[in-house]
């Protein structure tokens, strides 16, 4: 058929299949939600959690003899927050094109430093360790370099929703130990630390929020690549920096030992917590799911995906969740009067399954 066609012709026809969103289109979709999320969210980290790191907490009020544990997970927690600067620069560079994206990064580098900052006070104020040897063990710090552990932002992006929520599972089983909730390390309570673990943690889990998202924007649009990338990065994932900071061992061991971090942890409380929150009800399905679509011969050879995808996972809650991240957004722009100008709105992607029957789906242009 296309040879009969005159070459003029030919340049016309649309790579994408008729009815279908091109890769373009999706992006732009994408962008904007990410702009006015971004925008939704600098509003409400500025009106409920503009707290300071020096003037929120009643440092002079911390306890002098905090246990062993305590200190060593504190200066851990100090050393991670400490490459704020290097995450946020890496970030903002890989999302440079992204408005939303990477303006959001700028905020969020900004509520990151805050943390490097409250867990310097705290290591500073337990008077456990000198000026002198924080001044020394930042240098040490920052005399590496910590760079992005993916080199695309969609792997990057997934690895973000594990990494905020471990963070928090972290500074949340810190806030046990110093509430006196959990008992695994003895004489822990102190008041002042646990109210910096609380507003930390509330901090992380905006972040979780944003970043969980911005993937399940990627997963609707783009199921293939976004489930093969949570695949990858819970594949190999550690904590932020652990290959660059002094002593990393130590502090996983203990932190492990005081029941505030492990592997169990990991699989329990992140990977499963974050994969119901992207529809995805296991490990074992996410792999059996992508190597079924593997399976499926491709309709002609191109970046065509099989409609199978959409049975590794609960699309249809995924789409509700799109839907509502839309609503929410729709409500913050019509109060500022963006709706008049630029009003927002949610596309269905023309790929994923009508009602029940996941296989009625269109072919998927991924
Ligand atoms: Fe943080
Ligand atoms: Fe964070």
């Amino acid at each position: 058929m296309s040879a009969i066609l005159p070459p003029n012709a030919l340049l016309d026809v649309p790579s994408t299949p008729a009815g279908l969103l091109s890769n373009q289109e999706k992006d732009r979709l994408i962008e904007r939600a990410f702009l006015g999320l971004y925008r939704w969210y600098t509003a409400r980290s500025q009106e409920t959690r503009n707290w300071n790191a020096d003037l929120s907490f009643d440092w002079k009020a911390l306890r002098h003899d905090l246990p062993k544990e305590i200190m060593t997970t504190l200066t851990g927690f100090f050393a991670v927050e400490q490459y704020a600067p290097d995450y946020t620069a890496e970030l903002v560079n890989l999302v440079r094109r992204s408005h939303g994206r990477s303006h959001f990064q700028l905020r969020w580098g900004s509520e990151e430093e805050k943390h490097a900052d409250s867990w310097e006070n705290a290591v500073l104020f337990s008077r456990q360790r000198s000026p002198q040897w924080l001044a020394e063990y930042k240098e040490r710090l920052r005399a590496q370099q910590w760079h992005l552990p993916f080199p695309d932002a969609i792997h990057n992006l997934v690895y973000t929703v594990f990494q905020e929520r471990a963070t928090q599972l972290n500074y949340l089983n810190l806030m046990k130990l110093t509430t006196g909730k959990s008992d695994k390390v003895a004489n822990a309570v102190d008041p002042v630390l646990a109210k910096v673990a609380q507003t930390i943690a509330v901090d992380e889990a905006a972040h979780y929020n944003f970043f969980l998202e911005c993937t399940r924007l990627y997963l609707y649009y783009y199921p293939q690549r976004t489930l093969e990338a949570i695949r990858s990065v819970i594949g190999q994932f550690s904590m932020p920096a652990s290959h660059l900071i002094p002593d990393w061992d130590e502090f996983a061991t203990t932190v492990y030992k005081a029941g505030i971090y492990g592997p169990r942890d990991f699989n329990r409380d992140v990977m499963q917590v974050a994969f119901r929150n992207l529809g995805i009800e296991s490990r074992k399905k996410l792999e059996e799911g992508i190597k079924a679509g593997r399976e499926v011969p491709n309709f002609d050879g191109d970046a065509k995906v099989p409609t199978i995808i959409w049975d590794t996972f609960d699309y249809g809650s995924i789409e509700g969740d799109v839907k509502r991240l839309h609503v929410k957004i729709q409500d913050y722009e019509k109060g500022v009067g963006f709706d008049a100008i630029d009003p927002f709105e949610f596309v269905e992607n023309p790929e994923a399954p009508k009602g029940n029957n996941a296989h009625t789906a269109a072919p998927a242009a991924d």
